[in-house]
């Protein structure tokens, strides 16, 4: 089966379960329900569980249901993640997935109610997947608390936003970076490895997709990236193209996804796998657009 195919589906099956497992039920509030749909199925690129699911490949996914629970955990406390991300508190943006973002659409209380419900039920669904292996299961939520919260999560990352004195590699590894390793880490875990070989390919593929979504938000116009543009500069916020250029930050770019391939550990998949890290580079194409358009128009 496709990867898509059984991301949408443990995706799903996940938002049914946190609407009360029926639709139109008087028992759930369904604006709240709304919002959760909202925050989920709205054409996310679903690129870290796509991650997780090519790591569980690659080392035998000896148990499909719990990779699928994984992927389906991890990418419910990204789109909470985003979801508090957007709201007014945060970076105030009106657009997400080229749609409202939830706050817009729904009111902040139910984001803000929809965040939180999303993150709570991410550990439910591992929690539910444990099936004859709980100790794995364990571990995938000891290893995705890990990524989400206090000291190293996403938590930690946002943090960062309200501090002085910002590390700028500490920032980045735990805004984006951190869900990266989540992904091939807990692929690793779902089908019986250990994670800690796989931390590397996880933190490189992040520090890639960051610097790819830094050029994306200096050169692209709102429209081609479905979300506010130009938002580092208006919040002040590090970006690696005010940093060293687009050039400089493209060169960076292609460096690192050439050391994330060279960091995979050896399995079963290698070679598959280090084919989707090269299918995922050639997704970040638009970068290209983008430097080739500041070139066009001088910018450095
Ligand atoms: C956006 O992530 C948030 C960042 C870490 C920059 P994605 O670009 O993966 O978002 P979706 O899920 O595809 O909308
Ligand atoms: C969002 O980061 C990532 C997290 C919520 C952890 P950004 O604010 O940089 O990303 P976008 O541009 O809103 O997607
Ligand atoms: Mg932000
Ligand atoms: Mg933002």
């Amino acid at each position: 089966m496709q990867l898509s195919v059984r991301i949408e589906a443990a995706v799903t099956e996940a938002i049914q379960l946190a609407s009360g497992g029926f639709a139109g039920s008087e028992r759930v509030p369904q604006r709240l329900a709304a919002a959760l749909d909202h925050a989920t199925m709205s054409g996310g690129a679903r690129i870290r569980p796509t991650i997780l699911l090519s790591v569980a490949k690659a080392c035998g996914d000896d148990r499909p249901a719990l990779s699928d629970a994984a992927a389906a955990a991890l990418e419910l406390i990204h789109c909470a993640s985003l979801v508090h991300d957007d709201l007014p508190a945060f970076d105030n943006a009106d657009t997400r997935r080229g749609r409202p973002s939830v706050h817009r659409a729904h009111g902040e209380p139910l984001a803000i109610l929809a965040g939180d419900s999303l993150i709570v039920l991410g550990f439910e669904v591992l929690a539910r997947a444990a099936g004859d292996q709980p100790l794995r299961a364990l571990r995938l939520v000891q290893a995705l608390a890990q990524r989400t919260g206090m000291p190293g999560g996403i938590c930690a990352g946002q943090g960062w936003e309200s501090e002085a004195q910002v590390n700028l590699s500490a920032y980045h590894q735990a805004k984006t970076g951190a869900l990266f390793i989540a992904a091939t880490q807990m692929g690793a875990i779902a089908a019986g490895q250990e994670p800690e070989q796989w931390e590397e390919l996880g933190a490189r593929i992040g520090e890639a997709f960051q610097v790819a979504d830094d050029l994306k938000d200096a050169l692209l116009t709102a429209d081609e990236i479905g979300k506010p543009a130009g938002q580092d500069a208006a919040l002040g916020r590090p970006n690696a193209v005010h940093l060293m250029g687009v050039s400089g930050a493209v060169r960076h770019l292609k460096d690192i996804l050439g050391g994330a391939i060279a960091s995979i550990p050896s399995c079963p998949g290698e070679a598959q796998l280090a084919g989707m890290v090269r299918a995922y580079a050639e997704r970040m194409t638009p970068v290209d657009l983008g430097a080739q358009r500041a070139r066009a128009t001088g910018a450095k």
